[in-house]
């Protein structure tokens, strides 16, 4: 015998509407995660890049200086990012058939920047110098976080309380708040 709900419509039909109310919750879900994932970097992972450059390797495995690549962090307003050169330096030996290094050599050849994408913020009227900081002896990580254990960077949009909080806890000038905005 079969189960008299199955063969009333009315039944059927209302299983039918849970199904689809079921289906189309998790859509939305899916979606609305997707969206915050790749619109909120920060709370996740960073924009791709145009070659998967992975600081924990460099940086952590392989243990080479940030400096080595971010040279003028102590010297100038713009620390800057390593030129092509830079990756080549080494990369004309080690792996130097590997897919992305072809890719590097690419750009170098063309004489085209990588085009990095950038991942940490400031507001557009605060003025930072990586300088002063670095003379006071600040890890990179203090503001950075653990860039040496992330494949690729994360990054942050810092908010004025970053600066001022640490220079409140440091007890470094507040009072050059004025400076700091152009
Ligand atoms: C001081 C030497 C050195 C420099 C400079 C360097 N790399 Fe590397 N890189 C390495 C080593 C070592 C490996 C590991 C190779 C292996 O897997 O055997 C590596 C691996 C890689 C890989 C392959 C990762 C994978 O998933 O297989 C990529 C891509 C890469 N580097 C990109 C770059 C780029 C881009 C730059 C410049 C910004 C750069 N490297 C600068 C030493 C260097
Ligand atoms: C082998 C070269 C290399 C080394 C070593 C290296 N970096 Fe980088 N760094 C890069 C490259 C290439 C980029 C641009 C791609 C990216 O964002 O991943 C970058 C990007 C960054 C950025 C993001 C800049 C932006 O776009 O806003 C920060 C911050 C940074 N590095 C800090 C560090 C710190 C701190 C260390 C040491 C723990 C370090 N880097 C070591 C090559 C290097
Ligand atoms: C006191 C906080 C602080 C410390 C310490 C610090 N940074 Fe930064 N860094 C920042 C801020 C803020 C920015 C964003 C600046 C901007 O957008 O103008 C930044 C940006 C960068 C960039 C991207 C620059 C670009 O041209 O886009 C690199 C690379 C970088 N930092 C590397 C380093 C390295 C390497 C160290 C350690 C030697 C370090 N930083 C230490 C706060 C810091
Ligand atoms: C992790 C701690 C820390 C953070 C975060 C930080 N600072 Fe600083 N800052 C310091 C310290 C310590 C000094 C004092 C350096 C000295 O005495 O030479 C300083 C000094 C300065 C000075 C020079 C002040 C003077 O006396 O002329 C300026 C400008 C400045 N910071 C701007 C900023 C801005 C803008 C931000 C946020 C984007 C920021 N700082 C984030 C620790 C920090």
């Amino acid at each position: 015998m079969q189960d008299p709900a199955s063969i009333d419509p009315e039944g059927g039909i209302s299983r039918n509407r849970w199904a689809i109310l079921l289906t189309v919750a998790t859509v939305l879900l899916t979606a609305g995660f997707l969206f915050f994932f790749y619109a909120y970097p920060h709370l996740k992972m960073g924009p791709e890049q145009p070659i998967p450059f992975s600081h924990r390797l460099h940086a952590g495995h392989k243990n080479i200086q940030c400096q080595f690549c971010h040279p003028y962090v102590g010297r100038s307003k713009h620390p800057g990012l390593p030129a092509v050169e830079k990756c080549l330096y080494c990369h004309n030996y080690i792996i130097a058939n590997h897919l992305w290094i072809k890719k590097e050599h690419e750009y170098f050849n063309t004489r085209t920047p990588t085009p990095w994408k950038k991942v940490y913020y400031l507001p557009e009227h605060v003025l930072f110098n990586h300088q002063r900081h670095i003379l006071k002896d600040l890890a990179c990580q203090e503001c950075h976080g653990k860039v040496e254990a992330q494949d690729r960077l994360a990054g942050e949009r810092f908010k004025m309380g970053f600066c001022i909080g640490c220079h409140r806890e440091r007890g470094a000038n507040i009072g050059c708040w004025l400076a700091c905005h152009s």
